[in-house]
């Protein structure tokens, strides 16, 4: 970083004016910077430092900030039309055509604006269709901000196996009624489903946990969770926030050959506009009183925004182009083989981990099947090395467990360039560890 005064004293007018000077809690991290201008794999602050961006908005960006395609398909649809609220809009017909190619789940579609918007639905239409009340969620998955889901993700290791609650002011009777399996233990999940016999509405997980990095289900997991939940009428979602259109069009649904009953889409939907969308059986869908005989109440007035739905349309499109995956994951494939052969050469006890564009380093051994694994992750070590990044150039969020994307618009250079940075750090992290000196921070 060359200079840190103008973020300095930008973030000192935020924070007067907004609670914390973000508006997101995991915004807030140190150093705090305020950001001016976005373009491609990079992002630079208001002090003109410039930074590689393996953050990517937490997920969204797939093509690249500012991407053409996109800029340019908004831009159009901005001069022809802007928000109804009232009937259909020509893009709305053609994305839930794509999404209903594209996604094996996806009969029928509906757009929302966030991850969140789009799980509750799910969970309530879950529990409209069964008229039952429970509903399973796995430690480590995140699914938004609302009370049914909003607990146990990144959980502190004595407060595992109670129910963590992420906010305050959260109704115990909501609460109550969510049950926290172990990812990738499918004995745990027939058991609390036999414990609730009759009562269970929905199991919702992340097909990858990315919320925790990128914890890899085990072979037969999901496909045990569809045979469990066929048996027993309950009803399957699949959050594919952060892994639809990142790992696939088809989401990881497609890739790993297990289709459940309802899909939740956001992130990298739109390379970066606000979007959402619930998908899944017909007969499911069709209980949302969007359609006439539905009962499940379905609302939002900015729901599929024309701006929103051409972005979508523009970021599909250039999707559906073969080299763009095969792009993200050949750079993901050098990244991880790069970190590995680092950790190897240097000796570390680390793990890196990964799937098509995503990547992450644990510094722990493996394996690596569930959260209850990685609370061995040395979290300062983690932050450590993110924040020596940060210094050099390279944005990787300096929280524990947090993934890092890779982009359409990140180059073979930049990759090279990060590995270089990477191995500088963890040589300088490893000799002030083997010295004794505090190099490691504790974790954000
Ligand atoms: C898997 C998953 N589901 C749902 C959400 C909530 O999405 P949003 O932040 O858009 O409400 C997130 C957000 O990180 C997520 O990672």
């Amino acid at each position: 970083m060359k200079t840190n005064d103008q973020n300095r004293l930008k973030y000192a007018l935020a924070s007067d004016v907004m609670p914390g000077g973000v508006n997101t809690s995991l915004r807030r991290f140190e150093p705090h910077l305020v950001f001016a201008r976005a373009e491609g794999a990079t992002m630079t602050d208001v002090d003109g430092n410039q930074y590689i961006d393996y953050q990517a908005a937490f997920g969204p960006i797939v093509l690249g900030h500012n991407h053409e395609t996109v800029n340019r398909r908004v831009q159009e649809t901005m001069q022809n039309i802007d928000l109804l609220g009232i009937g259909t809009t020509e893009s709305e017909i053609a994305l839930a055509r794509k999404i209903c190619r594209h996604v094996p789940s996806a009969e029928k579609v509906l757009f929302t604006n966030s991850g969140s918007e789009a799980t509750y639905q799910a969970i309530r239409l879950a529990r409209a269709v069964t008229g039952r009340k429970e509903i399973i969620k796995f430690q480590g998955c995140y699914h938004g901000w609302h009370d049914a889901v909003a607990m146990n993700v990144i959980t502190p290791a004595d407060q595992l196996g109670s129910r963590q609650l992420l906010s305050a002011g959260s109704l115990p009777e909501v609460v109550e009624h969510t049950l926290v399996c172990t990812f990738n233990d499918l004995d745990d999940v027939e058991r609390t489903v036999a414990d609730n016999k009759g009562q269970v509405a929905a199991i919702i997980l992340e097909p990858i946990p990315h919320n925790i990095g990128c914890v890899l289900p085990k072979p037969g997991f999901l496909e045990g969770l569809r045979e469990l939940t066929r048996l027993k009428n309950i009803v399957l979602i699949f959050d594919e926030v952060i892994t639809g259109f990142r790992h696939g069009l088809g989401g990881y649904q497609k890739i790993c050959g297990v289709t459940p009953d309802l899909t939740t889409l956001g992130k990298a939907a739109a390379n970066g506009y606000p979007i959402s969308v619930i998908c899944g059986k017909r007969e499911l869908m069709d209980r949302f009183n969007t359609h006439a005989d539905g009962d499940v109440f379905f609302a939002g007035t900015f729901n599929g925004h024309p701006v929103c739905c051409a972005a979508a349309l523009a970021t599909i499109e250039v999707l559906e182009q073969e080299s763009t995956y095969w792009h993200m994951f050949g750079l993901g494939e050098r990244m991880r083989e790069g970190l590995s052969g680092i950790v190897s050469r240097l000796g570390l006890k680390a793990t890196v981990a990964g799937f098509g564009s995503v990547f992450l380093t644990y510094f722990m051994d493996g394996p690596i099947e569930s959260y209850t694994d990685l609370t061995r992750n040395d979290a300062g070590m983690f932050v450590s090395y993110r924040r020596k990044l940060l210094e050099r150039g390279i944005f990787k969020l300096p929280m524990n467990l947090k993934r890092n994307h890779i982009s359409l618009s990140h180059t073979a250079e930049m990759v090279d360039q990060t590995l270089q940075a990477a191995e500088d750090v963890l040589r300088e992290l490893s000799r002030s560890a083997k010295k004794g000196a505090p190099a490691m921070e504790a974790a954000s």
